[in-house]
């Protein structure tokens, strides 16, 4: 009935979450309100550990890629099923260490590091950095040096593959800023070069193609190429690549006619394509390492909002106003993202009211969804967006001033805080 499994209605026909009613919810916390289900963001943890498991041995680690979902009880809830962590920034780095996060299970990426970042990762003693470029590569090297350290890296490649998604979070193909191409011969002179110099020590090799990505052949097609790579590099050099990161980028269900593919499946294929061409190749099985952010929060959270105006323009539309918008979720605006929306109080009412729901900053395109079916709904309502789990908060903005909403974590029946909402006074902590 829902494209989310921790989604019902009870008996007052109300939507829950985790057992929770979202009205209740409303009510104690106020609204706009993220709202994130801990059991199905742990089940889905759960899920990809297990399929390496099944399908690699155990020989691999699953990385959460913070940038979905980034705050203090996330990276608790990661570290407790004993995964790593993905993270692209100081800013995500920072929140890992300060909620206790086991450093040499942290992964640095990113197209621009800064020289504080780089030094930041290595005096914390993190796993690995992915290194994206030339001078990149020169500057962690030089850095590492002179802190007397070696730095365990891997390479950020470009397998060249063109998955189907959106342009915005492609990343694969040749024209990405991410990364050093296969097909130029930069990614085989950026190995050799690593392996000339003295600070740092090559672990691996990274890639990632895309993000909601509903296909399975992608996945296979790059780790495919990644072999072949391995394979080259071997013959080249001598030198024996260990790890193989294949990135994230698994697609979830926003709507009902999504049909993402069940995440021990991606494992499954994917492990098979690994093994064969390890063994066809001779190269020793590379240690995987898969970045899942999307698939293991976004179906885990919702928005919810109050109605405010309703406007109707008689043969054109019918505006749904709600207190939030593109400043807590800018996906429709900048990717037209499609999302299930409904209204919470009124659960079990036909849905055959198409509106536009638009948000309540200065902006025309400020909208969450247009022509979506929900029930007959007006000023005073709640107003629920479906699967807004990753890539709603940790794009968050301020615009217009408004203040971030709250991030409540609710798990079975019972509600937490675990990102408090902005105040005024938040936002004019900085000005002078
Ligand atoms: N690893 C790397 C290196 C990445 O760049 C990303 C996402 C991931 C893992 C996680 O991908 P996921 O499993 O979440 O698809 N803001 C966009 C998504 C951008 C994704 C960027 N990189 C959105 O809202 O759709």
């Amino acid at each position: 009935m829902f494209v989310s499994e921790c989604l019902d209605v009870n008996r007052d026909g109300h939507l829950t979450i985790g057992g929770c009613d979202t009205v209740e919810l409303v009510r104690r916390y106020g609204t706009p309100l993220y709202v994130m289900d801990e059991t199905q963001i742990r089940e889905h943890c759960r899920a990809f550990v297990q399929s390496i498991k099944e399908n690699y041995d155990g020989h691999g680690r699953v990385l959460f890629a913070s940038k979905a979902f980034c705050c203090k009880e996330m990276c608790r809830i990661v570290e407790s099923e004993d995964m790593g962590l993905d993270v692209v920034s100081g800013g995500e780095l920072y929140t890992a260490l300060s909620a206790g996060f086991p450093a040499d299970r942290i992964y640095f990426h990113g197209n621009n590091k800064t020289d504080l970042e780089i030094e930041t990762a290595l005096e914390a003693g993190i796993a690995r950095i992915i290194v994206d470029n030339f001078p990149e590569l020169e500057t962690i090297n030089r850095i590492a040096g002179t802190m007397g350290k070696k730095a365990d890296i891997m390479f950020r490649i470009k397998p060249g593959i063109d998955a189907h998604t959106h342009s915005f979070i492609r990343t694969g193909q040749i024209d990405s800023k991410f990364g050093v191409a296969l097909e130029t011969g930069e990614a085989m002179q950026i190995v050799k070069r690593a392996l000339e110099l003295e600070n740092v020590n090559l672990c691996g090799l990274h890639c990632h193609i895309g993000s909601q990505i509903l296909d399975v052949d992608p996945f296979e097609h790059a780790a495919e190429v990644m072999l072949k790579f391995i394979a080259d590099i071997k013959t080249e050099t001598g030198f024996t690549v260990r790890e193989l990161n294949l990135g994230g980028g698994f697609g979830i269900k926003y709507l009902e006619s999504d049909n993402p593919v069940a995440y021990s499946e991606y494992m499954n294929r994917v492990a098979r394509v690994v093994k064969a061409r390890a063994q066809e190749y001779g190269v020793d099985l590379p240690y995987i390492l898969i970045e899942p952010g999307r698939s293991i929060v976004g179906s885990a959270g919702i928005t919810l909002y109050t109605v405010g105006a309703v406007k109707t323009i008689p043969d054109i539309r019918t505006y749904v106003s709600v207190d939030g918008g593109m400043c807590d979720n800018p996906r429709y605006i900048l990717y037209s993202s499609d999302y299930d929306v409904l209204c919470a109080n009124k659960a079990n009412e036909p849905r055959d009211f198409k509106v536009t729901v638009a948000g309540k900053c200065c902006e025309s395109g400020d909208l969450i969804q247009e022509n979506t079916p929900i029930q007959r709904v007006e000023h005073g309502d709640i107003l629920a967006v479906l699967s807004t789990g990753a890539y709603n908060y940790s794009m968050s903005s301020n615009y217009n001033r408004i203040p971030r909403p709250p991030v409540v974590m609710v798990c079975r029946g019972e509600s937490r805080v675990i990102v408090k909402g902005e105040t005024f006074e938040d936002l004019v902590r900085n000005d002078v």
